[in-house]
């Protein structure tokens, strides 16, 4: 059976490819100050495609990174639907492990490649070609749509958290859409209950004035590099159980009928750990893989930045150390108060003869949302429409750390998406699978009908 948005896909597939390549070639990396214009032409790609959808766009300066606020026409009497997501992409290094460049989108068995593909340009894209989908075969959209797509969701949205507080009106509408997760398995549309919080922070040691030669005075003089080790041994045992006292007072257990859900998932622990890429899996061996992901607070070390690490030898006693590391956070943790016990802990561990110090880079908390209002019946009808299968509720253990004040207004917000698990956001050969785009467009489209009652 054809339908006027099937015929549109089938026909306009090349240019939107085009088009989509075209954005997918700025290297809008939000945490490199270095592409900060090219993250403003990211901005101004995306507001000049919806202008000439009709809509009435804003772009709204932050301090680093500008906010695209989006009005669609007015539909009288419709509800309104907000759809958020991110132009900003994640750097793209390792480089020499891209098959082809990250900001050169190619297209190989089937898959798009480039940074951004899936982690969020597009998944933005398809919503808005949705849009376009509908304006030009039906000559209006059935629902009033606005866009809110920002450039500082890698760094943990700050700029739109100030905008989006000194203006809550700005989400008020029947339903969130936020197209920035995936499925949890092909062939299986999610939509998300709960999204982990993240405190993200730096520790850092000294324990010298300056760097000394290790011979001189090895095995008197405190090194820097192992007084950090020893700190994060502390913090975090080999059990994968988390020492910040206090931590886990307010984490909330899955229900069991959530517990349940999970296990009928067609994710298995065999799976995952080869996606991984893993000979087996660590962590809390008492829990499940996915509760340990998606339902655990977790303290994840990303590097650590201190003493001789070039070509050759060097025989020193380093001075400083710095471990970059995050804790995600699950229901009901607050990150405020974790960051705060975070530092009360590294305190307490910290041996007399060293300064240490936590400098907290972002903080955003956890987040849930319920599943119960109307707008989910119409997603979950609009994926069996075109998916042939309905959704299925799961968690993330990632973070989008708007979400929380998406949801100041109460709307209801939906966490969904047509990635897939094996995408590799912010990994090398970053890719989005055409199918899913091409089936995405007629979704968001059913998405919008059924939102309008039709
Ligand atoms: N889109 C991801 C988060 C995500 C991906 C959630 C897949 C669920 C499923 C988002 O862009 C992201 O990577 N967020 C960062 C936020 C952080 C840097 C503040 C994250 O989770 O590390
Ligand atoms: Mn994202
Ligand atoms: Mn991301």
């Amino acid at each position: 059976m054809t339908t006027p948005i099937g015929d549109f896909v089938s026909r306009e597939k090349n240019r939107l490819l085009t088009d989509l390549k075209d954005w997918l070639r700025m290297p809008s990396v939000s945490t490199l100050p270095e592409h900060a214009g090219d993250c403003r032409k990211a901005a101004q790609w995306l507001a000049a495609r919806l202008e000439k959808l009709g809509f009435a766009v804003e772009t709204i300066e932050t301090d680093k990174h500008p906010i695209l606020w989006a009005v669609g026409p007015d539909v009288p009497g419709a509800p309104t639907v907000l759809c958020y997501g991110h132009y900003d992409v994640q750097p793209p290094d390792p480089l020499n492990e891209w098959v082809t460049g990250p900001f050169e989108p190619t297209e190989r068995d089937g898959n798009l490649y480039a940074r951004g593909t899936a982690d969020d340009k597009g998944q933005v894209f398809c919503v808005v070609a949705a849009v376009e989908a509908l304006v030009k075969t039906a000559g209006r959209l059935p629902v009033n749509v606005r866009f809110l797509v920002e450039g500082e969701e890698e760094i943990g949205s700050k700029g739109l958290t100030k905008f989006l507080t000194a203006e809550p009106d700005r989400t008020r509408a029947d339903a969130v859409l936020v197209t920035d997760v995936h499925m949890v398995a092909p062939g299986y549309p999610s939509v998300y209950n709960a999204l982990r919080g993240i405190v993200h922070a730096e520790i850092k040691v000294r324990t010298l004035k300056k760097d000394l030669h290790s011979g001189l005075y090895g095995g008197a003089a405190p090194n820097a590099i192992e007084t950090l080790w020893h700190l994060l041994e502390q913090l975090k045992g080999p059990s994968g159980t988390i020492r910040i006292p206090g931590l886990y007072d307010r984490v909330k257990k899955p229900s069991a009928k959530e517990l349940k859900a999970w296990k009928a998932l067609p994710v298995k622990e065999k799976g995952f750990t080869k996606e991984a890429g893993a000979r087996s899996l660590a962590g809390e061996q008492r829990v499940t893989f996915l509760e340990r992901i998606w339902a655990r607070p977790t303290l994840e070390v990303h590097g650590i930045v201190g003493g001789f690490t070039g070509q050759g030898a060097k025989t020193v006693i380093p001075a400083e150390a710095t471990a970059k590391c995050s804790l995600r956070l699950v229901p009901a943790q607050r990150a405020n108060e974790v960051a705060g016990l975070l530092k009360k802990a590294v305190k307490k561990y910290a041996p007399k003869y060293a300064d240490v110090s936590v400098e907290i880079l972002s903080a955003s908390d956890p987040v849930e949302t319920p599943l119960d209002a109307a707008p989910f019946a119409a997603l979950d009808q609009a994926f069996r429409d075109v998916w042939k299968r309905g959704v299925s509720p799961v968690r993330s253990g990632g973070s989008i750390p708007i979400v929380g004040l998406l949801q100041q207004r109460k709307a209801p917000v939906l966490l969904t998406g047509i990635g897939l698990p094996d995408d590799g956001l912010h990994a090398p050969n970053e890719k989005l699978t055409l199918e899913q785009l091409w089936k995405g467009i007629p979704l968001f489209a059913r998405f919008f009908e059924l939102m309008a009652g039709r």
